[in-house]
């Protein structure tokens, strides 16, 4: 029987501990327990007894001593379990001793702490984002250091985040997705407020907890956007492809605003409500040329159920100038709650209609607008313009056979 993650993590921890503690060499016990494989789910003390490796004297007087041992590996915090991987280091749930209470920590990955710059830059906006206080965002508790270990502690978020909620191939309702993203987009307008760009907003980001409470992860969590090794890791791969990056933030050039974090939030809404993301392709290199070049398909072609409104909030999030986008989340915010109410969004409309009219300016044929946006739908029965064709061949029909009734007579 395979054993409980978090079992196997407490044997990590006990295993580097008896290692520090000079008991085994690091060698002897990885070799102990790989044989060790036969079923056996007592703890790893027990079966070190049961091996003949420590005495039942030694395992009693080294348990407590231990068990500081493992709980030292950051100070206040006792390990519960993994929660899960991501890019930039593992989360596991926690407990906060003095406060008694459930936290997540975030160990970064090595390769990134190796990196001077990013860490200065990871370490201020963690301290930042840890005097920001919305209910919408993942409260940042404590960003530190023990040994060689670097971890961002954050409240623990009982839920469920929306790339598992997508990965189960759930398609969000308009309303719903609409209530989610405003949610998140009220939380970017308090930390855009404060300074704080997230720059990684997605459905991976985004936990919903049981009473419909949306959450944004990872705030003050910025992530190094220049990362060549990640960039190179990520190359050709299937996974972990950029679907929700911000053509700026492609480019690398100056400095990435609000606005960044806008085009992620409607890329996520887009693959909330179609059930994919904007540029569903394989490859990473393809994901990102298409952010930077290719025209979106609006959403509501995709889900005719969407309503206009919707398609229009999603284009002008995800315009690729920035310019040409919401200016600040206030706007996307206004717009986002005449969605929720069933209203036509003030300033989305108000774009596709200057559209329009620059499109005029310069010539161009402008269909009209709600045309233009709706993909047209399949008619039951014969195309309008077919109709008239119909009739011709009728009365040619008609023409015909009584040209041969007539013939017949007169042959008769
Ligand atoms: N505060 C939290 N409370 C509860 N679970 C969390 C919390 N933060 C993260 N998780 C869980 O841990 C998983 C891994 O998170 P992590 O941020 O490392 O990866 P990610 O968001 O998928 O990718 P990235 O590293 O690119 O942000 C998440 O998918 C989520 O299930
Ligand atoms: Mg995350």
């Amino acid at each position: 029987m395979a054993k409980p993650e978090a079992q196997n993590l407490e044997e990590d921890k006990l295993a580097h501990a008896l290692v520090s503690r000079r008991l085994f060499s690091r060698e002897e016990l990885q070799q102990f327990r790989a044989a060790d494989n036969h079923g056996d789910t007592d703890p790893l003390l027990v079966r070190l007894v049961k091996a003949g490796l420590l005495t039942v004297g030694q395992a009693k007087r080294l348990a407590p001593e231990i068990t500081s041992l493992v709980n030292q590996q950051i100070p206040g915090y006792e390990m519960l379990q993994k929660l899960g991987q991501g890019s930039m280091g593992t989360v596991f749930k926690a407990r906060q001793i003095s406060m008694d209470r459930e936290v997540a920590i975030k160990i970064l990955h090595p390769r990134l702490i190796a990196n001077e710059v990013y860490l200065e830059r990871f370490k201020r906006e963690a301290h930042l984002a840890a005097k920001f206080s919305s209910n919408n965002v993942v409260q940042a508790i404590d960003v530190g250091s023990a040994g060689k270990l670097h971890y961002f502690i954050m409240e623990y978020v009982e839920g469920t985040t929306i790339k598992e909620i997508l990965e189960k191939g759930k398609v969000f309702e308009e309303k719903e997705a609409v209530d989610i993203v405003l949610q998140i987009a009220q939380a970017m307008l308090h930390a855009h407020r404060r300074q704080l760009i997230h720059r990684d907003i997605k459905p991976a980001n985004i936990i919903l907890t049981s009473d419909g409470i949306a959450k944004l992860a990872d705030l003050g969590m910025s992530r190094d956007t220049t990362d060549q090794a990640r960039i190179e890791e990520e190359k050709g791969m299937t996974i972990g492809t950029p679907y929700y990056i911000a053509p700026e933030q492609i480019y690398g050039k100056g400095a990435v605003d609000s606005r960044a974090d806008v085009y992620s939030l409607g890329a996520t809404l887009y693959h909330m409500v179609t059930g994919q993301p904007p540029f569903p392709y394989p490859k990473t290199t393809q994901v990102l040329q298409a952010h930077l070049k290719e025209n979106l398909t609006p959403p509501d072609h995709i889900n005719t159920k969407l309503s206009t409104g919707l398609g229009e909030v999603v284009e002008l999030m995800m315009a690729k100038n920035r310019d040409e986008r919401y200016p600040s989340p206030e706007e996307l915010i206004s717009d986002l709650e005449s969605l929720w109410q069933g209203k036509r969004p003030k300033f989305a409309r108000q774009r596709s209609e200057t559209t329009m009219l620059e499109q005029l300016a310069h010539g161009e044929a402008v269909e009209d607008e709600e045309r233009k946006r709706k993909p047209k739908k399949k008619k039951k029965g014969p195309e309008p313009e077919m109709v008239p064709i119909i009739w011709v061949y009728v009365l040619a029909v008609v023409v015909i056979f009584s040209l041969v009734g007539n013939l017949i007579l007169m042959l008769r």
